[in-house]
């Protein structure tokens, strides 16, 4: 996908720069070089003979046919776009929520858990090289509802959620993500390595904080991530990590939220990221801060204070009112998910 643009750029730019600009601009240059106001010149009388019209038709008819090769082009291209891919393809689905990426791998059930868990990942989406991912893409924001100021009254009946778009530049892709739609797009890399994306359209409060990452990794340590995302949490047996599980589950509230695989109550809730393999992640909240204990922490104790939220309307993690010693319990519970 990212050839086909990057060829359907160039061809273009070719014939913006050749025929339009330097012939076109060159003759232009010329002439009004050739033909300047010099002294003892008169001034050339104005006409008005219907002649005149021919250096209109004429050029017009030479851009229709300068432009017919580029606009083939496009339109090869559009087709070739929309494509399904064909052979071994991965799926995933990501969601678009205010402010941070969902990703779920459809293909990838786990086989002690409820059959309607897949595994899933946020903000760093891992696929294997050489093989093309199919992302079907969905906006999903359900706090929306409540956020007065986006629709009149009587416009109840609108899908919630607003408008996204996932955009990884070296990858090629860039889908907007639309509430009530399922967009699709193509990925594939070559390499592996960490290419860095990004929200590119404005999406309300943290739209700049709404970035993200592809790891591409080979097919071989792809497979090994997939088999570490398919266990499940065990609980700590003693200590701080023992204590912060017990909040986590209990009093903390978390799981009214999030995931975690294996934890008591299995709600798969999904109005934040599921927990169960946090510390897999390099970055968190919209992969704008390093998965650290301290960032961990500070993110645990007051959330909106480090990205600009509104959980207030259902939109990102409010602050829970937990004690320092309790952060450090549960970020102790946190650090053990791997
Ligand atoms: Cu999501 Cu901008």
């Amino acid at each position: 996908m990212a050839r086909e643009t990057d060829h359907l750029f160039k061809s273009i730019f070719f014939f913006a720069v050749v025929p339009v600009f330097v012939i076109i601009e060159g003759l232009l240059l010329f002439s009004i070089l050739r033909h300047r106001h010099r002294a003892g010149r008169t001034d050339p009388a104005e006409s008005d003979s219907p002649t005149k019209l021919r250096w209109v038709v004429i050029p017009a008819i030479v851009m229709m046919f300068v432009d017919l090769l580029p606009f083939g082009e496009e339109a090869r291209t559009t087709f070739a776009l929309a494509r399904e891919p064909k052979g071994d393809v991965l799926a995933v689905d990501v969601y678009g929520h205010m402010w941070w990426w969902e990703f779920i791998y459809p293909d990838f059930r786990v086989p002690k858990a409820p059959a309607s868990y897949r595994i899933g990942t946020a903000n760093e989406l891992h696929i294997p090289t050489g093989r093309p991912v199919r992302l079907t893409l969905r906006s999903i924001e359900p706090g929306l509802r409540s956020l007065q100021g986006f629709r009149s009254q009587s416009d109840t009946d609108l899908p919630t959620g607003v408008i996204h778009s996932f955009w990884v530049p070296k990858l090629g892709g860039k889908q907007d993500v639309v509430p009530g739609r399922e967009n699709k797009v193509t990925l594939e890399a070559d390499k592996p390595g960490t290419y860095f994306g990004q929200c590119a359209e404005f999406c309300n409060l943290s739209h700049a904080n709404m970035r993200l990452r592809v790891i591409a990794q080979t097919p071989e340590d792809f497979d090994a991530w997939v088999a570490a995302q398919k266990r499940s949490v065990t609980p700590p047996a003693d200590g701080l990590a023992a204590e912060g599980f017990q909040l986590f589950t209990g009093k903390g509230g978390c799981l009214a939220c999030h995931t975690a695989l294996g934890a008591e109550g299995n709600s798969f809730a999904r109005v934040g990221p599921n927990l169960t393999h946090l510390k897999s992640r390099g970055m968190f909240a919209g992969a704008i801060f390093e998965n650290t204990a301290d960032n961990l922490k500070r993110w645990v104790k007051d959330p909106p204070a480090m990205k600009p939220m509104r959980p207030e309307q259902g939109t990102g993690m409010p602050n829970r009112g937990l004690s320092q010693e309790e952060v450090e319990k549960i970020v102790a519970f946190l650090e053990t998910l791997r």
